[in-house]
């Protein structure tokens, strides 16, 4: 049975085994539904990455949504890098963690003033900034405090990332960042602001990109703002290039971490730009693949058109299937030899919406322990607790080594800030 993916998965007899540890066992112990995390995976991931940047100016800033326990987070930090974040939130999670503020990129297209005032506060290296207005804000902000932003500009090159429409974000149609017929207007606003300091520009065009070609275009179209733009006498240090590198959750080649970045590298230099510190912004890449989501099988439904095998993680745990109708790899993490059916893997919300997998060719009874492939990213951190469900646990895995990084929600603490009347 293969495993899409995920290079520090293996089955060992029939068992399904992350790094030196079962998992099935890790279900016994921290009970289900369960987060697993591998962190050699993780920093496997990075590798290609810090290595096609070495020798030249560069930052690497983990994209803090796809995966924000304290514990991923303190492993990049601890390998160096730094950190994309779009909420005060986040940035608490970077400090708590061990980050280095200097090392932080505050994006997202709707800052408060309270946000933009904390992280002026502990010194981020810049803000990402999408629109004229937000720019006006920024800059009462930090004079207001005495302080300065570092600002680039995201802007929208519009080009086609390819992908799903709800993970595209470089196109003139998306919310995101300052039009590409706007950005030298903007820059030049930026100049005039007080509290503000041009120091870079920034691009993002969308997740779970296969291919290298939008990202070249969409850098030729960033260098001819950045001529134009110090043209008009505003000097841009860095160019960040986002993120949204795919990864394999079935069949999807794309290209590796340290070619993309090669390709990127090269054209930078032919267009005469590098001297400048070069940044990305990866998310997905970097821990999708390290982590699965285990969750025990609570019934077997068989029926006339559909047979449904009812687990005890659900769309809350996990919802990108239901939100995108993304494909993730199921396997049953102790192979049985017979009884193969094709299953709907749900959950036990009530929503029609509530699945996990469909039409899953899988050999299951009740009491198995399922595994979800590359859930390392987008997993945790976009559950939730509808129907009142806390959320999972989260171990992290290393060698033959297990830590509980997150302890399971209770009840408790769900309705701790509700008040009767
Ligand atoms: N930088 C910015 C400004 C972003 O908006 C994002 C992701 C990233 C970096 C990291 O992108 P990555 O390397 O992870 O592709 N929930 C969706 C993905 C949403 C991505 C949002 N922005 C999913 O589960 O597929």
């Amino acid at each position: 049975m293969t495993l899409p993916g995920s290079p520090f998965l293996s089955w060992r007899g029939q068992e399904l085994f992350l790094e030196n540890v079962k998992l099935a066992d890790l279900v016994r112990q921290h009970g289900s539904p369960l987060y697993v995390y591998s962190r050699r995976a993780m920093l496997a991931a990075l590798a290609p990455y810090q290595r096609a940047l070495q020798g030249r100016p560069h930052l690497i800033c983990y994209a803090v949504k796809a995966n924000s326990n304290l514990a991923v987070l303190q492993t990049f930090a601890q390998a160096g890098c730094g950190f994309d974040i779009v909420s005060a939130g986040e940035l608490a999670r970077v400090l708590a963690a061990g980050g280095d503020a200097a090392k932080v990129v505050f994006s997202g297209v709707g800052k408060t003033r309270s946000e933009m005032a904390q992280a002026l506060q502990a010194g981020v290296k810049c803000f990402n900034v999408e629109s004229t207005a937000e720019l006006e804000v920024l800059s009462q902000v930090a004079a207001g405090l005495g302080l300065t932003a570092r600002v680039s500009l995201r802007v929208n090159p519009d080009v086609d990332a390819g992908t799903h429409p709800y993970i595209s974000t470089g196109l003139k149609g998306n919310k995101f960042g300052v039009a590409h017929d706007q950005a030298l207007a903007t820059y030049r606003r930026a100049a005039t602001l007080p509290g503000i300091q041009v120091v870079g520009i920034d691009c993002h065009i969308g997740s779970q990109i296969t291919d290298v070609s939008p990202y070249l275009d969409a850098l030729d179209r960033v260098l001819d703002l950045v001529e134009a733009i110090e043209a008009a006498g505003v000097t841009i240090h860095h160019l960040d290039l986002g993120g949204g590198l795919g990864i394999t959750y079935t069949d999807e080649q794309p290209p590796k971490a340290d070619e993309l970045i090669a390709q990127l590298l090269a054209k930078i230099d032919a267009r005469g730009h590098g001297q400048r510190e070069v940044m990305f912004e990866p998310g997905r890449s970097l821990v999708g693949n390290a982590g699965v989501l285990l969750t025990e099988v609570l019934f077997l439904k068989e029926g006339e058109q559909k047979n449904f095998c009812v687990v005890d993680a659900a769309m809350n745990d996990l919802m990108r299937p239901a939100l995108y109708e993304a494909w993730m790899g199921i396997v049953n993490t102790q192979q049985r030899s017979d009884g193969t059916l094709t299953w709907d893997v749900v959950g036990p919300v009530c929503e029609s919406g509530d699945w996990l997998g469909r039409d899953r060719s899988l050999a299951v009874q009740a009491g198995d322990v399922l595994a979800v492939l590359s859930a390392g990213a987008y997993g945790m951190t976009m559950a939730s607790n509808y129907n009142t469900r806390g959320r999972a646990a989260e171990v992290m895995v290393d060698g033959s080594q297990t830590w509980v990084i997150r302890e399971r929600e209770t009840v408790e603490q769900l309705i701790a800030n509700e008040r009767l009347i």
